[in-house]
């Protein structure tokens, strides 16, 4: 079973018993609700480490969420989360409340990560703020698990880029890897979000992802007949109300239309289906 630490005094406890002993620390941070896409984190963070300890955070994290976003309705599921962990062989979970990770209030006093200018585009256009708010909870994870290895989901693309250069910017000494976007059997990334979406909401989404598999089969033509092949797929999707679709450099800075053969890209979405918002990406191959 692991052990689960709800202050920052009790995860610095067991973390002293595992640190020492000269093993590797891995960090899995979440926000809960957890399902098979954070379960296989846990699994690539454990073949890192080896024999040494697996953390997963479990935080909602306030400062994140804008405004009219779903903070107040986001799934807090403690208990199921503590038997994904154990199945998964995690260590330890750290579970804080807000006022553990922002003791007297995260106010204006209180210092911040400020990503660079990749976090004021696609996502962070949409989501003013909250790539500061995702970078300021992670550098304070980092803080307090110090962690060899950090594991995150390609599933969110540009946090995963932001949190990469976080860690290379400011010298952090953690080796962040990202991991395969895990996926229900008709293509829709797992998501925590998913269990909003009504029946007919459910058979809709599965459009997002099979938009992007028709722009990777037409990636080698450039990116306008790419754009236009997933445009075609989310034509048949009514339900589908598209926020951006995005075809970029792996590095999410602009592409030519016509790449040089062998450039690699990626293609990002965000889309309403209902009232529950999507995102999903694949990589490109020109
Ligand atoms: P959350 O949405 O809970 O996601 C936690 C981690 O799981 C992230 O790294 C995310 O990319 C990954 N993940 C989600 N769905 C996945 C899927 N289908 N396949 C693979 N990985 C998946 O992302 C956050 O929480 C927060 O922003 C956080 C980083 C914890 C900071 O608060």
């Amino acid at each position: 079973r692991p052990v689960l630490a709800s202050t920052r005094a009790e995860l610095a406890a067991v973390l002293g018993a595992h640190r020492g002993v000269g093993r590797r620390v891995g960090l899995v941070p979440t926000m809960g609700a957890l399902h098979e896409g954070h379960a296989s984190l846990m699994r690539v963070a454990r073949e890192r480490v080896g024999d040494g300890p697996v953390v997963a955070s479990v935080f909602v994290n306030p400062l994140q969420f804008g405004a009219g976003e779903d903070l107040d309705r986001y799934p807090r599921t403690l208990e199921d989360d503590l038997k994904v962990c154990e199945r998964e062989g995690v260590d330890v979970v750290f579970a804080p409340s807000v006022d553990e990770m922002y003791p007297g209030g995260a106010g204006p006093d209180m210092t911040t990560v400020e990503p660079g200018a990749l976090a004021d585009i696609l996502e962070g256009e949409s989501r003013p703020g909250h790539f500061r708010g995702v970078l300021t909870v992670v550098a304070k994870l980092f803080g307090l698990v110090r962690p060899d290895v950090a594991v995150f989901g390609q599933k969110d693309y540009q946090q995963l880029a932001l949190i990469t250069r976080m860690a290379a910017d400011l010298c952090l000494g953690i080796e962040v890897v990202g991991a395969e976007t895990q996926r229900e059997p008709d293509g829709l990334a797992l998501s925590s979000r998913n269990r909003y979406l009504s029946a007919g909401e459910r058979l809709a989404a599965a459009g997002l992802s099979r938009a992007l598999r028709a722009a990777q089969d037409r990636a080698s033509y450039g990116l306008p007949p790419a754009r236009w092949a997933a445009m075609n797929v989310l034509a048949d999707e009514p339900g589908i109300d598209i926020d951006y679709l995005a075809l970029r450099a792996a590095d999410l800075t602009e592409l030519a239309d016509y790449p040089e053969p062998g450039t690699e890209g990626r293609i990002l979405i965000a889309a309403r289906v209902g009232s529950t918002r999507l995102i999903d990406n694949m990589p490109l191959q020109f």
